[in-house]
């Protein structure tokens, strides 16, 4: 087994749960996170290009709020795609430290970044966000700390979950830093909705993947053709519901314990909550920052916010 104890334990107590689930960040082996990647290709996924043009569009005004030698903690990084908008544009970063649950992709992406900036020390570390993890100290004394959040992974977050994230971060923020963070909006449904349902399937791949990833590291026996890929958007709870739907009965395998699942039921793999402008400041304030300012494309399909501490 390549997984932990305690993961194997995660596992097995959410899929005897009255619903069934699994924890998104099983999404992210090797695979899954190169998945990953391919979905922010995607015509549908208009999530990661929005981002990415907001920040090319506002970097000069955002690197002059971050100011000189800032140390930049990025919270699930990655390929760190966006992150070099920011690496090219800050003045003197004293050090960039991407966190990610991803060991192989974290590891390879921070040896590119040190390759194309040779000036910034890169400091990764492996780590589960929504667990206790150490920061490292750079070698030169940061001014103050940015926590970085793109990508919208916020909302893969229970409300609860989210406001503890964020709690953290503000932590790690210290007295005098901010949060850079990037959150997907609600919108009409049929847009969110085609996003998560791409027409060539590689949103279905991601989700099947992570039972694979569940047989590889825990030595489960998931059926793979045996689940459906589902996605719907509820408007009503600005969240999208991903799942997947199990074909026929069956029984699984996994750490000793068997697992029955029935025909038509789900395994609940990730929820991907949408927000307001108003609701993310609800949830900002709850957690001791304040939105200084919000950055949106043209259609307002996604927001980039810089929240500071009171
Ligand atoms: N920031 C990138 C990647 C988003 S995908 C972007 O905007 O495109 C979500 C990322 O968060 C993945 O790299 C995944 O490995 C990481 N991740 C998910 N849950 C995590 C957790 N609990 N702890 C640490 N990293 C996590
Ligand atoms: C990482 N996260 C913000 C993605 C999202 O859009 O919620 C994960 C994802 N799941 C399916 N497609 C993309």
């Amino acid at each position: 087994m390549n997984g932990s104890k305690n993961e194997l334990a995660e596992i097995i107590a959410g899929l005897k749960a009255t619903q069934k689930k699994i924890s998104p960040k099983f999404f992210y082996d090797e695979r899954g996170s190169q998945l990953f990647d391919d979905i922010t290709r995607l015509p549908e996924y208009y999530l990661t290009d929005t981002e990415l043009d907001i920040m090319q569009s506002h970097v000069a005004e955002i690197a002059e709020l971050v100011g000189p030698e800032a140390s930049l903690i990025e919270f699930g990084s990655g390929s760190s795609t966006k992150t070099r908008v920011l690496l090219e544009n800050l003045t003197s970063l004293a050090a960039y430290v991407p966190v990610d649950i991803s060991e192989e992709q974290l590891l390879e992406s921070a040896r590119q970044i040190r390759e194309e900036f040779p000036h910034i020390e890169v400091l990764p570390v492996v780590a589960d966000f929504t667990r206790t993890f150490d920061l490292p100290s750079p070698t030169v004394m940061p001014l103050r700390n940015i926590v970085y959040f793109p990508g919208s992974t916020l909302g893969n977050l229970e409300h609860n979950d989210a406001l503890a994230l964020l709690g953290v971060m503000h932590r790690v923020a210290g007295a005098d830093g901010a949060l850079l963070i990037g959150v997907d909006l609600q919108k009409d449904p049929e847009i969110i909705s085609a996003a998560y349902n791409d027409s060539a399937g590689v949103t279905a791949e991601f989700n099947l993947n992570m039972l694979r990833r569940i047989n590889n590291d825990f030595d489960a026996d998931f059926d793979l053709d045996a689940f459906e890929h589902h996605a719907k958007y509820d408007p009503d709870k600005g969240r999208v519901v991903i799942c997947l739907l199990s074909s026929r009965d069956q029984v699984v395998h996994i750490g000793g314990e068997t697992i029955s699942i029935a025909s038509g039921e789900r395994i609940l793999t990730e929820y991907s909550h949408k927000y307001t402008l108003a609701g993310l400041a609800a949830m900002a304030e709850k957690s001791g920052f304040r939105v200084a300012k919000v950055w949106t494309d043209a259609d307002k399909l996604f927001s980039v916010q810089y929240l500071t501490r009171d």
